[in-house]
């Protein structure tokens, strides 16, 4: 086999074989296929599409490259989540211990912020003293004990998937819908979990700009892992602006204990239901949706989910005396707040610019090794919907610095005032196999 004929029949529109991917995830990831021809693959696949059998063995390639998580000890359907990159997007904190108390097993691994999304592993840091860095056996058996445990990433997961992204980012092939399907469920396939919730974000926030895009996206996505063998499913949720009113580390941590406690931003009550809903009847938990809701609007009623977040924080190292005290978490040093200049209902708020801005007071990296300040951070206080006077205030920013004349530009800029009264719809599709 030849790579250059490989690279000729996407360029004229044949379906790759099965062998024809492979040779090209193996070649590449073992360094035998150099990057020009791969980019030139890279593109032709971004012009001409994948089919869903392409997509699927591509995928299938990538998780084959590197290790696979072995999670057969672990008692039960295990079910994660995975979402395409929200801003403020505190969901995994909430579904977490709130899947686990009625018992689904939550085995998740975890990543770090990087540029304007957060991570869920920063978040989790903010309580002093949780780490993530468990042995397998570890791992297992805090899954088995409490349903519930994070890890962070592996080191040898889908290396083609590293590889390709990277090359994917410097040639304009970032976005190509098989591209990052096959990415993402790489990486979840590898992970190890019988069956999957995807959140796929839509809107100027995210990677998927249109309604279209994000179930073309989703649908390749659930196909790809109903195909493989794995229970996929995926919702459509709206990114016109950040989720809830928090955007950074522990203002995040303290936002999903109030939302554990019932007492959260509607939007990300909302997002956390219809997600964990899912997830306990992927899990075999309920019968259906509705029941689904209902057990877990009991488990948060009765305290359970929350209590069930304190042990989970407690068997990894963290103070969980932080979750009856949220007011101990990292605290910044300066408060400012950002009034509006000008009047009117709030259209959209650029989840992306607020994102950089929480990234700008130091809640977010620039290059894997920054350090970041778990304090600092953005309350938004005016969401899309209401009305805003001049003067009046739309955030407040938690800094360590005094100056915070630039985030705060970009706050303001965020903002999209109009004449019309927008309604989110949060929840745009759910899409099954
Ligand atoms: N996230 C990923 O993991 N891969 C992509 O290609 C895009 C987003
Ligand atoms: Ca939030």
């Amino acid at each position: 086999m030849r790579m250059v004929d490989i690279i000729a029949n996407k360029r004229d529109n044949k379906e790759l074989s099965k062998e024809e991917i492979q040779f090209f995830v193996n070649g590449y990831t073992n360094g035998e296929i150099p990057d020009y021809q791969a980019s030139a693959l890279l593109m032709a696949v971004f012009f001409n599409d994948m089919t869903p059998d392409e997509a699927a063995n591509l995928t299938m390639a990538m998780v084959n490259s590197g290790d696979q998580i072995d999670l057969s000890e672990i008692d039960g359907i295990k079910v994660d989540k995975h979402s395409t990159g929200g801003v403020g997007d505190t969901t995994t904190l909430v579904l977490a211990p709130l899947v686990a108390a009625l018992d689904v097993p939550v085995a998740k691994m975890s990543g770090r912020g990087l540029g304007h999304t957060g991570g869920t592993i920063d978040k989790l840091e903010a309580l002093k003293g949780f780490h993530v860095e468990l042995s397998q056996d570890d791992f297992t058996k805090l899954v088995n004990e409490n349903k519930v445990a994070v890890i962070g990433q592996s080191g040898n997961l889908t290396p083609a998937d590293k590889l390709l992204y990277a090359l994917r980012d410097v040639t304009g092939t970032v976005n190509s819908i098989p591209l990052i399907a096959s990415s993402i469920m790489s990486k979840k396939i590898a992970a190890g979990a019988d069956a999957i919730v995807l959140d796929v974000k839509v809107g100027d926030g995210a990677f998927m700009k249109t309604e279209e895009d994000a179930v073309k996206l989703a649908e390749t996505m659930v196909r790809i892992g109903n195909d493989v063998g794995r229970r996929t499913m995926a919702i459509i949720s709206s990114m016109e602006e950040p989720l809830g009113y928090a955007v950074g580390n522990a203002n995040e941590v303290k936002e999903a204990i109030d939302t554990l406690k019932g007492e959260g931003p509607e939007d990300l009550t909302e997002l956390s239901l219809t997600l964990a809903s899912q997830m306990a009847v992927a899990g075999g938990k309920a019968k259906d949706l509705e029941e689904a809701r209902e057990m877990l609007k009991a488990v948060i009623a009765d305290g359970s989910a929350l209590e069930k977040f304190k042990v989970f924080v407690n068997s990894q190292g963290g103070d969980g005396s932080l979750v009856e005290h949220p007011e101990n978490l990292p605290a910044a040093e300066f408060h400012t707040e950002v009034v509006s200049e000008e009047e009117g209902y709030v259209e959209v708020i650029d989840a992306e610019n607020i994102g950089v801005a929480a990234s700008v007071l130091g809640a977010g990296r620039q290059t894997k090794e920054d350090e970041i300040d778990l304090s600092v951070g953005i309350m938004l206080k005016k969401k899309v919907g209401e009305y805003v006077n001049k003067g009046d205030v739309i955030a407040e920013i938690a800094s360590s610095t005094k100056d915070v004349s630039d985030a705060a530009r970009k706050i303001v800029s965020s903002y999209h005032l109009g004449s019309e009264q927008k309604q989110t719809k949060l929840i745009k599709k759910i899409i099954t196999a």
